[in-house]
């Protein structure tokens, strides 16, 4: 019989979502036409602060229609984080354009805002700050920065749905602000991202790349730029929907989670926690935790164990500069970000869905400790 795990992070849905879903089946809107798309992206850009909603097929390609709605090209350099996943750098990849990178700083693991300046060229066109694991960038110094250099700020906030820096929303703070809706982010829809904005020219600019570049006017099939299939559909933006109706009970849920886990873990030495700085809201999308030599295993060696045991985790990501595709394109050599080369290396992320129980919460500490009492026994 297979050992039942502990998924890393499984969506939680329920009778709206397919009384939503069963909606658009009965009424034949199942593609990107449709009442969904609409409400969906006009009630989640409002949440953001955003007048503007462009839903698009994954967080992946929301990431490339907002660079490209700013018409970033060859040439042209996008600043971003070292440690973040790796579609935010083959969105610039994408548009021909070249990711520079800065270090994360070591307490909430973002962009370190000190380190930005000094990589502004004159090619540079837009800085892509990343709300990691659900923990907001400092935004003041970005924007101060971007506006003394006339730059974008795009946030890549895929995993913050929530998540606010000074009360406000991530997402909403930038120029524009991009969101994944894959199944383990706050709000789900299957497959799935956002773009919003406020500003009237990159929304159209956005609408028409996502539609193929058709002509605003008429259905004729005359096309003067190339545009892209990013067209979220009726049934996907139908559990979006029903998910962002939600949404604040979905982050609540992770937070409670994250207190949890703290709570428990907080006395073993060895592990450094997920933090909240005075002036965030950190939605914990993943519960992210640093495995530290003091623990007596490696985080990969803790990794085993927990999956033994049937507890499912995850690595953190592998900086940029230590991408073998990148390599490939002659990017980042010699580069060197020791911040986000010690998160990869000791970065794991523990069971986080929203409708995790306290009761596994406190068998995946318990767990960990006991992983810990064994090493201490075998060692001495
Ligand atoms: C920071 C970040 N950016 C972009 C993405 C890409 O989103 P998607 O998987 O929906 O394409 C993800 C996905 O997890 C992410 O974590």
């Amino acid at each position: 019989m297979r050992k039942r795990m502990i998924p890393v992070c499984i969506p939680l849905l329920g009778e709206k979502e397919l009384e939503y879903v069963t909606d658009c089946i009965k009424t034949n809107w199942i593609s990107s036409k449709g009442k969904y798309v609409e409400e969906f992206e006009e009630k989640f850009a409002k949440y953001c602060g955003c007048k503007y909603g462009i839903t698009t097929t994954s967080g992946t390609t929301a990431l490339h229609l907002a660079l490209a709605s700013i018409n970033t090209k060859k040439g042209d350099e996008v600043i971003m984080p070292a440690s973040t996943m790796i579609a935010t750098a083959f969105a610039v990849i994408y548009c021909g354009a070249k990711p520079v990178l800065v270090d994360a700083e070591p307490e909430t693991w973002n962009i370190d805002v000190e380190k930005i300046e000094e990589k502004i060229t004159n090619k540079t066109k837009a800085i892509m700050p990343v709300h990691i694991y659900g923990h907001p960038c400092d935004m003041d110094p970005i924007m101060k920065i971007t506006e003394e250099h006339e730059l974008y700020v795009i946030e890549d906030a895929a995993e913050a749905h929530g998540a606010e820096y000074k009360g406000k929303k991530t997402g909403g703070i930038g120029d524009i602000g991009c969101f994944s809706f894959y199944a383990n982010k706050i709000i789900t829809t299957g497959e799935g991202g956002m773009v919003v904005t406020n500003d009237e020219e990159i929304a159209d600019r956005a609408k028409s790349l996502r539609n193929l570049c058709f002509p605003k006017e008429k259905r004729v099939y005359l096309h003067s730029e190339v545009g892209y299939n990013y067209r979220m559909t009726n049934i996907q933006a139908a559990i979006g929907l029903a998910q962002f109706e939600r949404i604040d009970e979905l982050a609540e849920m992770r937070r409670r989670n994250a207190h949890l886990y703290n709570k428990y873990l907080k006395s073993v030495k060895g592990i450094t926690l997920p933090i909240e700085k005075e002036w965030a809201k950190n939605v914990y999308w993943m519960y992210s935790i640093l495995i530290e030599d003091e623990f007596g295993m490696s985080r990969d060696e803790l990794m085993n164990e927990l999956e033994k045991r049937g507890i499912e985790t995850r690595t953190f990501f592998i900086s940029m500069h230590e991408q073998p595709v990148f390599w490939e394109m002659g990017l980042f050599e010699g580069e060197s970000y020791p911040v986000a080369e010690e998160l990869a290396r000791t970065g794991m992320y523990l069971p986080s869905s929203s409708g995790l129980k306290e009761e596994e919460i406190k068998f995946i500490c318990d767990v960990i400790k006991e992983i810990k009492e064994l090493v201490k026994c075998t060692k001495t």
